[in-house]
């Protein structure tokens, strides 16, 4: 029952704190995240839960019931990011440039201790769980590594949270439909020819030619995507240039595509390529556009978002359990969501005194409200069960 995943978990909230605050202290950069796995294993083994180890920052915690069911998964992810922490807390990152700054600190924490409920209640439990700890969420296509290593793949069911500024602890939003958005990053190279700052017309100016690209891109979502369609195209860096009377031969621009459909992620990106090559043309320079995909977007599978609503309002109170607005992030949940039904969650993390969980994520001062662990927990040890569960 979804109430004692509740109890249970309350009954551990002060080890869940300090494992959380023992992840955050020591953050690991995607690809990297072996400290962090060794101390997932050594937690495993501690409790006697099985475990795959399919790469050094990969682990799997295997979790059987005594009978029958189904296989479902849970994903926590566990990489950090590089963001300068700027919190006062006892606990902060001792690594330099290096933060928990997206709260995975948590999930891994949560992910943990579902781990050793379900395992503490494998006695007359149906079915089986996975507890899977994904390295390199933050774009790093971590998710497919762990699908690669076949370690997912009699899994029938995926589910995840991520913990979610401003929303009060306490609460948690899952719905059927679009969650989060696809995503895709950018690269524009132009080129043109440098010289002396005193003669421009000697020169094709990389850097005038970006900045008018930079306008034109804006243009893209508000003249040629529908209305009703989401969708974002941001471009977040710009380099060019060294000196003050030279004129650049280069430049560079980096940024990001949002949105929910293929066909219009298809549209966007060719009409991005169209305008970078005629407005770097207008000014006598040439521009490459070079795509990364990141991910797919999250689409809530309707049962698997029922299924995991019905035992959200048993652990947080029926009054505690909203339709999730879709959010322009991305997560590569999308992957393991893509190879069978999924749902993904946020989970309140936003303390009432309005101290902690107000920055949002990616911020160098981003906080939680650590209230919110035992409760995100006992979901996901409730979610799993009941699918695992489910037709036994
Ligand atoms: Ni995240």
């Amino acid at each position: 029952m979804a109430n004692d995943y509740l109890a249970l978990a309350n009954g551990y909230a002060q080890e869940l704190m300090d494992m959380r605050r023992t992840l955050h202290m020591y953050p690991e950069a995607m690809h990297h995240e072996v400290e962090t796995n060794r101390r997932i294993r050594e937690f495993l083994d501690q409790h006697g839960i099985a475990h795959l180890s399919p790469a050094e920052n990969i682990t799997v915690a295997v979790l059987p019931g005594d009978h029958g069911g189904k296989v479902a998964g849970i994903r926590c992810d566990t990489d950090a990011l590089e963001v300068v922490e700027q919190s006062d807390v006892p606990f902060r990152s001792t690594r330099p440039g290096m933060m928990h700054a997206c709260g995975h600190d948590g999930h891994t924490a949560m992910g943990l201790f579902a781990a050793r409920m379900l395992h503490e209640r494998r006695a007359g439990r149906a079915g089986t769980v996975k507890l899977i700890f994904q390295p390199a969420e933050e774009g790093g296509k971590g998710a497919l590594k762990v699908i690669d290593t076949g370690a997912a793949d009699d899994v029938q069911a995926f589910f995840a949270l991520h913990v979610w500024p401003t929303l009060p602890t306490g609460q948690l939003l899952v719905s059927p439909g679009p969650v989060c958005a696809s995503t895709d990053r950018f690269t524009v190279k132009i080129t043109g020819a440098g010289g002396h700052g005193a003669y421009p017309e000697r020169s094709a100016d990389a850097l005038a030619a970006a900045a008018a690209l930079v306008t034109q891109l804006q243009h893209v979502v508000s003249r040629f995507v529908p209305a009703m369609e989401p969708c974002v195209v941001s471009v977040c860096s710009f380099h060019a240039g060294n000196r003050w009377n030279v004129i650049a031969g280069e430049a560079g621009l980096e940024g990001t595509v949002r949105t929910f459909s293929n066909d219009i992620r298809d549209q966007v990106l060719a009409r991005m390529e169209e305008v970078a090559h005629h407005v770097a043309q207008a000014h006598r320079c040439t521009a490459e556009l070079t795509l990364f995909s990141i991910c797919g977007p999250i689409i809530n599978d309707e049962a698997m978002a029922t299924l995991a609503a019905e035992s959200a309002r048993e652990v947080f109170g029926q009054s505690s359990v909203h339709p999730q607005a879709p959010s322009m992030i991305g997560d590569d949940f999308a992957e393991f969501s893509a190879i069978a039904p999924g749902a993904y969650a946020f989970l309140g993390i936003a303390s009432p005194d309005g101290m902690l969980g107000q920055r949002p994520l990616h911020h160098q001062q981003f906080s939680l409200d650590e209230n919110a662990l035992p409760l995100g927990a006992a979901w996901l040890a409730a979610t799993s069960d009941r699918f695992a569960g489910s037709g036994a």
